[in-house]
């Protein structure tokens, strides 16, 4: 693998999953493959679970890690070819990103979108400079448009927990929240699950709450919450802003959170969170603190995933 910027980036999803859990069941197995080699992780947003498992990750497999907090410590940024800058942006990416690519075998990125300028970030205008012109792998810690860390972590978490002899059925439903969140979640989920190709796929989200159509094309969508959740083995549930009508919220009507009595439907589902969550905004309490939730388990996935993906890319640079 020469970089992790989205499911396109990988061969095999179910190589990669066994290789996380492989991981999982020796965290040491691979401590001195990437000896001598430093990880550099760019944070233009903040982070807890993506930041820590990552770094957690890189060290189990002999790295040195080196977290830089651009958007507290850094010059602001310039990523637009041709700027003039004489306004707030002090650094082009095309200065700073060959140097990064001198300091480190590895850049990791986080970088939201503007929820303001559709074609930017779907552009993914930040994660594509990196890639140009760093000259070392690049590894999204989720993007302006997309999450690859978090969807591997997803597929692990499912496999591991999944054991009946069938497809699973998995809903990705919208929940209500207080902020415009951006798309990449579940968008990234959405490629990831209908790359994968081994689950009953269905996305149920209010009126004109439809993401692109690039990530969710193969999946059952339905505006109809409790029909989706019918027979549902896994639900995960993600609150996204409007893709068409871009970066806004239309609703954040109550009824779409999920309780108790809405799962009493479904196969004794699973539930799953990206995390951070807004408790009783987003997601309830009953649900959360319930046997069903595995949120926790899911988030701590995440070193295995990041393990995966960075022994991927420290195999194919030897
Ligand atoms: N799920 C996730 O990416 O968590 P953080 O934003 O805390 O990294």
């Amino acid at each position: 693998m020469k970089n992790f910027i989205s499911v396109n980036d990988v061969d095999d999803i179910n190589s990669l999953v066994t290789k996380g859990l492989a991981y999982k069941a020796n965290p040491f197995a691979d401590r001195n493959l990437g000896a001598d080699k430093r990880i550099g992780m760019l944070f233009l947003n903040p982070s807890l679970r993506t930041r820590l498992s990552t770094q957690v990750a890189a060290e189990q497999l002999g790295m040195e890690a080196i977290v830089f907090n651009v958007d507290k410590d850094g010059w602001a940024l310039e990523f637009e070819d041709g700027a003039i800058m004489s306004g707030n942006t002090v650094e082009h990416v095309k200065d700073a990103a060959p140097i990064l690519g001198n300091y480190f075998d590895i850049l990791c990125i986080r970088a939201f979108p503007s929820l303001t300028n559709k074609k930017d970030d779907y552009s993914e205008q930040v994660m594509t400079a990196f890639k140009q012109y760093a000259g070392v792998p690049i590894v999204s810690l989720e993007s302006a448009t997309l999450h690859p860390l978090q969807s591997l972590t997803d597929i692990i978490t499912i496999k591991e927990t999944f054991k009946e002899k069938r497809k699973p059925k998995i809903v990705l439903t919208w929940a209500p929240h207080i902020k415009a969140l951006p798309q990449c979640v579940p968008n990234s989920f959405a490629e990831w699950i209908n790359a994968w190709g081994e689950a009953d796929f269905v996305i149920t989200h209010p009126k004109d709450y439809e993401l692109d159509e690039k990530y969710t094309k193969g999946a059952t969508i339905t505006l109809d919450q409790d029909a989706a959740l019918k027979d549902a083995d896994y639900v995960y549930v993600k609150n996204w802003s409007t893709y068409t009508d871009y970066g806004r919220i239309y609703t954040n009507d109550p009824a779409w959170m999920l309780t108790n009595k809405k799962l009493a439907t479904t196969n004794n589902a699973k539930i799953m969170h990206c995390l951070p969550v807004r408790r009783n905004v987003e997601l309830s309490d009953e649900v959360l603190d319930s046997a069903n939730s595995i949120v926790t388990q899911q988030a701590s996935n995440r070193v295995w995933a990041a393990q995966a993906v960075l022994s991927e890319i420290l195999k194919a640079k030897k």
